[in-house]
């Protein structure tokens, strides 16, 4: 952060430059270099940070005190559903009002809606339904199958979802399928491809499931492990991206050949068990109480470069027919960064992990100003007070749905969430008001903002696996 506290002048040799004033200074605290200090943010018309610093001129202020201004989350893995028939209980409205609640400024919603999005014109008619609808931003991925027309697609920004396995929308290749050209041609056009690791070969089909723990022994931790394998040999020149990864093993399989890798809420806190109903079903399924530890522990330690809520919601009703039949998903938005940030109140999860993971590497992945609170970044940021402690309750969340897994657990969720300096929460409520926009990948987010410098070092895996070295967090005072 720079040390100089003053505000409008010209910049030294170039003199070009003159400093905009800002149209907001926004007062808190800030995380940097893994400590918490107060710091003021100035922030422009169009919504990016022109500075920060301990103190900034200029503009009305906004005094947030003792609360925390993090950057705000991106949700590499939504299915918000849009479009789809009637009777589906989400669209980019209801989705993202969640994400905003959550703390979510910007989602990657997933192709497997109705009809999937295979095709440009598709990629297109979603991509006006999102502008429609959408209070944070988003950016679509289209389906990667045989027949994609995949140097189209890539040129309209999108990224790919590549499922190995069925799940929800039926998208996955054929069994045998020769997968090779299709992913030389996803190489060349320099587009990630977020994969959905489950290898069909090694699931138990005999096996007759009817809980979440004998879902996850039809669909083993060795089938997920299994698919990253049988990718690594097609994997050359291919910016691959493990979605909802479950198991160490299939994370270190990745990580050691380059790619990146996100885990959920679900896999990072829920275990399978016999006593739970469908609900709890989800593709992969949750594992052992002690493969979820495992993973959680890679996730402290950075090893597991991002977090992302796979939100998948069904209807109550869906998820009431008997466990076989019932869909796999839950919903996970708006709940996301609450767990986590509980996560670090209570002492188990440092606050720069969980932000690199949240945030600024998943800015990185996507090329987009945001991610975290620095001068020529986007102004996407929460106020976050650790004592706002509170008991998650489906009734008090904004899900059609209605339901949550994560019924009764504790989650810190944002007063405040700013969009480009606009606020769209405010005390916990919405406020917002058509703040969305449609994203593509690394095209500087929001073409109407000035280009901004793109980080010039990469995160560093946040190394401070110790629970003690976490910056300190308010103490909840009563
Ligand atoms: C997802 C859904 O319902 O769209 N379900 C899930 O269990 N995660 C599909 C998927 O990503 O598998
Ligand atoms: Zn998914």
């Amino acid at each position: 952060m720079p040390a100089r506290s003053r505000g409008s002048k010209l910049h030294g040799r170039q003199n070009v430059h003159v400093e905009v004033e800002p149209r907001t200074v926004f007062a808190g605290r800030i995380l940097y270099r893994g400590r918490i200090i107060p710091a003021e943010l100035g922030v422009s018309e169009e919504g990016r940070i022109l500075k920060v610093a301990p103190s900034v001129r200029g503009g009305r202020r906004v005094d947030l005190g003792e609360a925390l201004l993090l950057p705000s989350a991106i949700d590499l893995h939504v299915h918000f559903r849009d479009p789809s028939p009637p009777g589906s209980v989400e669209d980019f409205q209801s989705g993202t009002v969640q994400a905003a609640l959550g703390g979510v400024g910007a989602v990657v919603d997933m192709p497997n809606t109705d009809p999937p999005t295979t095709s440009v014109e598709r990629l297109e008619e979603k991509g006006d339904r999102f502008r429609a609808k959408a209070e944070v931003d988003g950016l679509l991925l289209a389906a990667l199958r045989t027949e994609t027309r995949v140097e189209e697609l890539a040129a309209q920004g999108a990224g790919f979802k590549l499922y190995m396995a069925p799940t929800t929308g039926d998208l996955a290749a054929p069994p045998g399928t020769d997968l090779r050209p299709l992913l030389e041609r996803v190489a060349r056009t320099g587009a990630p491809v977020h994969v959905h690791a489950e290898d069909p070969r090694l699931f138990q089909e005999g096996l007759y499931a009817v809980d979440p723990e004998g879902w996850a022994a039809k669909r083993p931790a060795r089938s997920e492990i299994s698919a990253v394998r049988s990718l690594l040999p097609l994997a050359e020149g291919l910016r691959l991206h493990l979605a909802h990864a479950t198991t160490v093993e299939a994370v270190e399989l990745a990580r050691g050949a380059g790619w990146s890798v996100e885990a959920t809420p679900q896999h990072l806190l829920l275990a399978a068990t016999a006593h739970q109903d469908a609900r709890w079903k989800v593709n992969p399924p949750l594992r052992s109480v002690a493969e979820r530890d495992a993973l959680f522990g890679s996730f402290k330690t950075g090893r597991v470069t991002m977090l992302a809520s796979d939100h998948a919601p069904h209807a109550l009703s869906e998820k009431e027919r008997p466990f076989p039949e019932a869909p796999s998903g839950m919903p996970g938005v708006e709940t996301m960064l609450p767990l986590l940030l509980e996560k670090v109140r209570s002492g188990d999860l440092a606050l720069p992990t969980l932000v690199a993971a949240a945030a600024r590497r998943p800015a990185l992945f996507l090329g987009l100003p945001r991610g975290h609170l620095a001068a020529g970044m986007e102004a996407n940021f929460l106020v976050v007070d650790f004592r706002d402690k509170t008991r998650i309750r489906a009734r008090d969340l904004h899900a059609p749905c209605g339901w949550t897994a994560f019924e009764g657990r504790e989650g810190i969720f944002p007063r405040a969430h700013y969009l480009r300096g606009r606020q769209i929460v405010e005390d916990g409520e919405f406020v917002g008001d058509h703040t969305g926009l449609l994203l593509s990948r690394g095209d500087g987010a929001g073409a109407s903002l000035p280009a901004a410098p793109t980080p010039r070092t990469a995160p560093r895996p946040s190394s401070s696996p110790n629970p003690s070295s976490a910056p300190s967090v308010p103490s909840p005072s009563a």
